[in-house]
């Protein structure tokens, strides 16, 4: 008997433990959400081709462009709209 209540209580919590991961993994993890803008370009953008001169496209072009090297890159909204404010804050 005592067996098996060590036996249930191991899988009891391996089962409570997945649960945990499970229902946090889609989450925006913490290190994102503390990155700045110009951290996530060199992390993501940056693999790719150099930053634009600053100025060289207008806010407007940015929402376009974001879109596009969004699907890219296959990074989440929060770091698209964290780098697509970095750069914008570079146009004219
Ligand atoms: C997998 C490679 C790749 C990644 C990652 C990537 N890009 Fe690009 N990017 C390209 C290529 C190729 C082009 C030129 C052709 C095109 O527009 O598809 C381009 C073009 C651009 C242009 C010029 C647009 C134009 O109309 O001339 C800008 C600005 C840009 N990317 C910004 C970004 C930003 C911001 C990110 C990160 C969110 C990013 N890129 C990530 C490959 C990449």
């Amino acid at each position: 008997m005592k067996k098996y209540i060590i036996i249930s209580s191991v899988v009891l919590f391996v089962l409570l433990s997945n649960l945990i991961v499970v229902s946090s993994g889609c989450a925006v993890s913490q290190k994102v959400q503390n990155k700045t803008g110009i951290q996530l370009w060199g992390e993501n953008c940056g693999r790719c081709h150099n930053a634009p001169g600053p100025g060289e496209f207008s806010a407007v072009n940015w929402e376009i462009i974001g879109r596009h090297m969004r699907i890219r890159t296959n990074i989440t909204d929060t770091e698209e709209k964290k780098i697509i404010d970095y750069l914008k804050s570079t146009a004219n």
